[in-house]
């Protein structure tokens, strides 16, 4: 069985904060919003510390996010109220989008899931029953919006790569520094890749300590991605490489599509 993406709830926001795609998925997404209806409802599946919805809540819609981690959600909670919106503008639910036939008994015009939060789901089977899950949610004119890495052919021909993309981020909750290094160990044949991050901080009394987080990623093509999207009853409207609008191409580092329902 793959192992399902868990974060370290407290670190999620700070070891994140200075990813340059996080800076610029949201307001590429709003771009694309049409201004008519200036309102309109987002279902964000994985919202996470609501790093996302809470902006698109923001900027006027009304946004159900949807996540199975309790402390993540306590967290988006908490940043929520702290910027004065509450359940009529951002709605949290828990719920694990694998669980069959899962259904919050709403339609969406929008509904989308940002940062490679697609890949924590390895299996045909379970990317079926994300985009199931998606697709039981539009309304008969809404949207599918989402947005996963290109892979890059390089760190796919290395069996294993570690100590990759060193990140220093506080976490002021705990007041620590923190390490944070990624190994990533390829298994081509299932097309399936174990993601361990290593977290090190020195405590009060200087003593490294350590920390761990593991879990199954993939990836997916190009024409992979309309496939899964395409006999989910999904379509391709646009497909762009990056958040400056442009096309997909070779050496593009992002897949960001929108789909409406076939
Ligand atoms: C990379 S985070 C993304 C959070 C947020 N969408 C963002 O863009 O910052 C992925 C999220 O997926 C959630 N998740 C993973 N598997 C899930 C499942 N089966 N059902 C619901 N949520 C899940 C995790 O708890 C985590 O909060």
């Amino acid at each position: 069985m793959p192992k399902l993406y868990r974060a370290i709830a407290e670190y999620y926001d700070h070891e994140n904060e200075h990813h340059a795609v996080l800076r610029q998925d949201v307001p590429f997404f709003l771009g694309q919003m049409p201004s008519r209806p200036r309102r309109q409802a987002v279902l964000e599946l994985a919202v996470g510390t609501g790093r996302a919805a809470i902006p698109i809540a923001q900027a006027g819609h009304r946004v159900v996010g949807v996540d199975y981690a309790a402390d993540m959600l306590e967290i988006a909670q908490r940043k929520r109220d702290a910027v004065g919106l509450g359940d009529a503008e951002l709605s949290l639910a828990r719920g694990d989008l694998l669980r069959p036939r899962y259904d919050l008994g709403a339609r969406f015009d929008w509904v989308c899931v940002f940062f490679n939060s697609f890949l924590g789901f390895p299996t045909l089977e379970q990317q079926d029953r994300v985009l199931g899950f998606a697709r039981r949610h539009l309304k008969p004119r809404g949207r599918f919006w989402v947005d996963v890495f290109q892979p890059d052919p390089s760190v796919l021909a290395r069996p294993v790569s570690r100590g990759m993309e060193p990140t220093l981020f506080h976490v002021p909750r705990f007041g620590r520094s923190v390490l944070k290094t990624t190994d990533i160990r390829q298994s081509p044949e299932s097309q399936v890749q174990r993601v361990t991050f290593h977290y090190t901080w020195l405590d009060e009394h200087g003593v490294t300590r350590r920390e761990r987080t593991e879990f199954d990623g993939t990836y997916i093509f190009p024409r992979e991605l309309r496939i899964l999207l395409e006999r989910n009853g999904l379509t391709v409207e646009h497909l762009w490489g990056n958040y400056d609008g442009s096309p997909l191409g070779a050496n593009s580092p992002r897949m960001i599509a929108r789909c409406c329902r076939a």
